[in-house]
């Protein structure tokens, strides 16, 4: 049996907590957002495009209040209409005698439409306030599109300027978009797949997630137990950091200033006030983290061993839909059963399946209430134990990485972690029937809170 010497898992430990500084996320290295411009038609003074956002992130949504698209018109060129989203300012149009233009910014801000809009005012894959799923959660919806019919611009390719300095808001202001760049023509296929049509002229721009640029500090934590050492490791004293963040010590304070957020929100679309729209208003803790994750290793037996996921909302201002939580840990490739949670792997992380994504049960869990009574979700994981690594030593059963949302979390200082008592190996034995009946006890018992 070989494990790992104690200051490889501190290596790899600070390794995990040092990650939090570059731009580069291991865990879904090819991750990003693509925004394709396609020209399906030719007008007197310009296109029509057909735009597409495709979120190829593994795990990273754009959560309400959803995406907000900028770009600058390399030339003169106006926004005479648009399907399926809209610009957020129509600015100075007074050169326009009569029909005026959608939008004649230089520099428009476009946001997706909200549900609900009359039919011929959609196109597929619009108007869902802006929200879009990680692929890896939801392939179907991890799109977003609009049309915008171009004015005073080229009429040929030849003639047609590629916008520049393209933004995309997604919730704060992590994302930097590289330059437009003209690209083979998108080939489409029919819906009876009998009749191929070409744009006239495609550019895409890929836009990529820093976590250091949305937020200066994690906006999550994780916190630790397990039944062999008593000791609880909290979150890290402000592990997202104190300073001037202010916080509410009841619910009942909480409803002084929610209201405040909400029209903060309505003020969000404006271009680059997404930020100040999400700002949180955070229970008081010692963390003053809006969510919290505690991994608690819970059962051994002689197979398989359990962990327990608790997920807490200390934000009164947020329901997190849709959320998602990812966990790196070497067994995570011999998960045999979650309860409560639905579970992906991620495998986009070279071969080694020692990722998963959790995310909650459509109509159950998938919603993370505001911070209060109902403000958690928890989940059990039942993992196989590969023989040859497993051990609680060293906090080998604890995880390496956690993600919320897309956002990696503060984990607890590693020489905090619990530890066994004596190295004698793990004794607890169970018949696979007292697994399933201790699962579906737990699974009722979760039902019933
Ligand atoms: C963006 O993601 C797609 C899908 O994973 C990948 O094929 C493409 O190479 C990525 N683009 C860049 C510039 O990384
Ligand atoms: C352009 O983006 C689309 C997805 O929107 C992708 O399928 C295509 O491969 C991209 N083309 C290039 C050359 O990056
Ligand atoms: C694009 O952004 C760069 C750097 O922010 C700036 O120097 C440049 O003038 C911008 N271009 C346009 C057309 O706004
Ligand atoms: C422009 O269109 C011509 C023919 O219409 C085509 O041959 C050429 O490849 C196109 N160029 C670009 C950059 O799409
Ligand atoms: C969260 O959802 C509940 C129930 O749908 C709703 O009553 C509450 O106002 C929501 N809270 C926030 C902050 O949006
Ligand atoms: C990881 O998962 C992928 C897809 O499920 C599989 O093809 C691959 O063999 C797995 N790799 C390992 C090392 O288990
Ligand atoms: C864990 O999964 C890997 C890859 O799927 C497999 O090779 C290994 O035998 C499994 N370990 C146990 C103890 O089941
Ligand atoms: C439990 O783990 C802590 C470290 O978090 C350690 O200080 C303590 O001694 C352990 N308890 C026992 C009984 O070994």
């Amino acid at each position: 049996m070989e494990l790992l010497p104690a200051h490889a898992v501190l290596a790899l430990l600070l390794a995990a907590t040092l990650s939090l500084a570059v731009a580069y996320d291991p865990l879904d290295p090819h991750g990003n957002i693509t925004i394709k411009w396609d020209i399906i038609s030719w007008t007197p003074d310009g296109y029509v495009a057909a735009v597409t956002i495709n979120n190829f992130q593994a795990y990273r949504q754009i959560p309400s209040p959803g995406w907000t698209v900028g770009w600058t018109w390399a030339k003169r060129e106006v926004i005479w209409s648009m399907v399926g989203a809209q610009a957020t300012e129509q600015g100075d149009c007074s050169k326009f005698k009569s029909n005026l233009p959608h939008s004649c910014k230089r520099d428009p801000a476009v946001v997706d439409l909200l549900p609900g809009v009359p039919y011929n005012q959609q196109i597929a894959n619009c108007c869902r306030g802006g929200v879009v799923s990680a692929f890896g959660q939801d392939p179907a919806t991890a799109v977003s599109a609009f049309q915008v019919s171009v004015g005073q611009a080229g009429t040929t390719n030849k003639t047609v300027k590629v916008p520049k300095n393209f933004t995309f808001l997604g919730p704060g202001n992590g994302y930097t978009c590289g330059p437009a760049k003209v690209v083979p023509s998108t080939v489409f296929l029919s819906p009876d797949r009998r009749r191929k049509t070409q744009a006239l002229m495609t550019w895409n721009v890929t836009c990529t997630y820093s976590q250091h640029l949305a937020s200066r500090y994690p906006t999550c934590c994780v916190s630790f137990s397990s039944f062999y050492n008593d000791t609880i490791v909290p979150c890290a004293r402000c592990a997202c950091g104190c300073g001037v963040k202010s916080c509410v010590r009841s619910p009942r304070d909480s409803k002084r200033l929610v209201p405040a957020a909400s029209s903060a929100h309505a003020l969000g679309l404006r271009r680059g006030g997404n930020r100040e729209s999400l700002a949180p208003v955070l229970q008081c803790t010692t963390h003053m983290c809006p969510v919290r994750v505690h991994w608690h290793v819970k059962l051994n037996y002689h197979d398989y061993w359990r962990a327990k996921v608790t997920v807490t909302n200390f934000n009164y201002a947020m329901n997190y839909t849709g959320w998602t939580l990812v966990a790196q840990h070497p067994n995570l490739d011999n998960i045999t059963q979650v309860f409560s949670f639905d579970y992906k792997p991620v495998v986009s992380y070279g071969s080694i399946n020692d990722t998963a994504m959790f995310y909650g049960m459509k109509f159950f869990n998938d919603q993370l209430m505001e911070a209060g009574p109902y403000g958690n979700v928890q989940s059990e994981v039942l993992m196989r134990k590969d023989a040859s690594t497993f051990t609680f030593r060293q906090g080998w059963a604890f995880p390496r990485k956690i993600y919320f949302n897309g956002d990696e979390c503060q984990m607890p200082p590693p020489d905090d972690y619990p530890y066994m008592p004596n190295s004698s190996p793990p004794s607890a034995l169970a018949s696979t029937a007292m697994i399933v009946g201790s699962a579906v006890a737990a699974f009722l018992v979760l039902l019933m809170a």
